[in-house]
């Protein structure tokens, strides 16, 4: 097979090329072909000769699969036409674009292998990487729905600035950077006066000196954002719509499950949380719920309701570079019996972003 990779020197693109080297994804048969936008000519990596442009048809219609890390832009403007030149590769792709289509299927095997065989069985070619936040989210707690126990579903995120772009992460640290160097000096005396601390810092995140270009004008470092991406309609953000819109397409419902919350970006580097609410259609023992999160893949991993369990395995300090999904905090809430609260976090760049689209890759040459 003849894989052509694009966007590969990206943050997520970078981050597939590292989990492709980890898993020896290289060794499996597959001839590899690297694309760029700009450096067509120069060697490519892995030794695979030299760099394609991502621009040239000709060169992407020889490709038996496609994998993108380029992004929205790319694949509007190289998608349609490969297919009106009648190209019937495998399109695998990290980019929202194509994602509601309904030839395309939203990929996470773990949770929807089911759906996926399904797609490949009725001849469908174009495979595409899911909203981060919901694919953590059922990473998570996939079990839950794969069983028909979910009635709705509210979470309430708490996104790392990854998920806006690699220059968001560069700015979140340049402002913590700020902020400290604002007060530094009186931070070492620990008898400065903290309302004074306060009032310099606030100054500070008001009076438009910190880099704030990339999260729109706003500090984040000392903030929290809690609108991502643009309006839907009804004062919804298109992340919180994807929330709905992807988990019922991913699991392939036949009647929507409601899945409704609010999207908050926070400043952690790269992994997002989520504060999760669950109305389950029948009164379940705690017990049997856990069992069932912590059984449905190899990843979610169920942390104990404990203080020290929670700050030591369910934070993004902890999770940051792992595939582990830990979800906990789980317990029934005043609500109702019906009514369960957990709490889970994960990388946004592995099965957030690049993880399921290598795993396609050898669902397809396997
Ligand atoms: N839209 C996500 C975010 C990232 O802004 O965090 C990728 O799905």
């Amino acid at each position: 097979m003849k894989v052509g990779i694009v966007g590969w020197r990206g943050m997520v693109g970078s981050v597939l090329l590292q989990r492709m080297v980890e898993e020896g994804d290289f060794g499996i048969g597959i001839e590899p072909v690297f694309f760029s936008t700009s450096q067509a000519g120069q060697p490519a990596p892995m030794n695979a000769g030299t760099l394609k442009s991502a621009d040239d048809i000709a060169e992407l219609k020889k490709l038996d699969i496609i994998i993108t890390c380029q992004g929205g832009d790319y694949t509007k403007a190289v998608h349609p036409e490969l297919r009106k030149q009648g190209w019937q590769g495998y399109w695998i792709d990290a980019a929202s674009t194509l994602r509601m289509e309904p030839d395309a299927v939203i990929i996470l095997d773990p949770i929807n292998r089911n759906v996926i065989d399904a797609a490949l069985a009725k001849g469908q070619k174009d495979f595409i990487g899911g909203n981060c936040t919901v694919s953590l989210m059922l990473m998570g707690l996939g079990g839950l729905f794969r069983a028909g126990l979910v009635e709705w579903m509210s979470s309430m995120t708490y996104q790392a600035a990854s998920g806006a772009g690699a220059p968001n992460m560069r700015e979140l640290l340049s402002q913590m950077g700020v902020l400290q160097g604002v007060v530094a000096e009186e931070l070492k005396n620990p008898g400065s006066a903290i309302l004074e601390i306060d009032k310099k810092v606030t100054a500070t995140l008001r009076d438009g000196s910190m880099p704030m270009k990339e999260f729109g004008g706003f500090p984040l470092a000392g903030n929290v954002l809690p609108w991502i991406d643009r309006e839907v309609e009804d004062g919804q953000s298109r992340e919180e719509w994807k929330g709905f819109a992807e988990t019922n397409k991913i699991l392939g419902t036949s009647t929507p499950i409601p899945v409704d919350g609010i999207c908050v970006r926070v400043g952690a580097m790269r992994c997002h949380s989520q504060a999760i609410t669950i109305k389950l259609n029948k009164d379940l023992p705690l017990a049997d719920i856990e069992q069932i999160i912590a059984n449905d893949n190899a990843w979610a991993k169920l942390v104990p309701n404990t203080k020290a369990d929670t700050l030591a395995q369910l934070t993004p300090a902890a999770v940051s570079g792992l595939l582990t999904v830990p979800v906990g905090r789980v317990r029934k809430m005043k609500m109702g019996p019906q009514f369960v609260q957990a709490f889970t976090c994960g990388d946004q760049l592995l099965w957030g972003a690049a993880e399921p689209l290598r795993r396609m890759l050898r669902i397809l040459v396997e």
